[in-house]
């Protein structure tokens, strides 16, 4: 069996029109520099696991733009909503990337979890998507399972990031803890690298394809990291070797 290459790129806020601009970064050109560096460090033909806010709020051109950006690239794409993004709008517009609530290789299932609450920023676990899980984890009681989602289950030492954290992340914690192959949760959400151990199982999260939040920070406040991504292997025998690239400088200021 082969290792399963994955590349997480998250919280695009891509808005309208390519020349929209978000705390001061141009979204589209600073997706496509992460794009073209993806490509440069050989990791160009990876799955793409775009873990939400694709949009800066739910606009249906900004699907339409990714949509039409990674067909041309021929990039095969595994997504969930954030808390910026329509699902209805995604399903409709996102229409060369149909959603995939799971998607299995191998010995390998990756869960795509829905976090977020309609007009809400911090993240939530419905009873049916808790349901839906509890099902998918029973169904694939035998592979290593990765989950994706868009908010974080754990603080990251940040007081206003950490009150998105999901609320009832104990209760996602328990379900997943009883599969006992569940490897690691990605998210993203949180805009800055972080790596924890959450009770036996990993998170990972990626910085942002555009504007990054200060790590540690109490109130809100805008990080000078460039634009980055995380690539990930998963390994048939259950490992995941990971890490996050910065671009070396951004090139999208506005
Ligand atoms: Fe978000």
């Amino acid at each position: 069996m082969t290792v399963l290459k994955l590349t997480q790129i998250t919280d695009l806020h891509i808005g309208p029109i390519p020349d929209f601009t978000c705390r001061h970064l141009k979204t589209y050109k600073s997706l496509q520099s992460v794009l073209t560096a993806i490509k440069r460090d050989g990791r160009g033909d990876d799955r793409l696991l775009i873990t939400g806010d694709i949009a800066s709020d739910g606009q249906p051109e900004a699907y339409q733009q990714v949509d039409q950006l990674l067909s041309a690239e021929a990039k095969q794409a595994l997504w969930l909503a954030g808390n910026h993004d329509s699902m209805d709008r995604m399903r409709k517009h996102l229409k060369n990337f149909p959603f995939t609530p799971v998607f299995e290789v191998n010995n390998w299932a990756i869960i795509m979890l829905d976090s977020s609450m309609p007009g809400q920023p911090g993240g939530l676990i419905s009873k049916t998507e808790m349901q839906q899980l509890e099902q998918h984890l029973a169904n694939l009681s035998d592979k290593n399972i990765l989950v994706a989602m868009h908010h974080s289950p754990i603080a990251v030492n940040s007081h206003w990031v950490d009150e998105h954290r999901i609320a009832n992340h104990q209760q996602l914690y328990t379900l997943l803890a009883s599969h006992g192959k569940v490897r690691a949760v990605v998210n993203g959400h949180i805009h800055q690298q972080h790596e924890a151990n959450w009770g036996g199982i990993a998170v990972y999260s990626a910085p942002s394809t555009c504007f990054q939040f200060e790590p540690r920070s109490v109130k809100f406040s805008l990080g000078h990291q460039s634009p980055a991504y995380r690539w990930i292997d998963l390994h048939p025998n259950g490992h995941i070797e990971t890490g996050v690239r910065f671009l070396a400088s951004n090139t999208a200021n506005a």
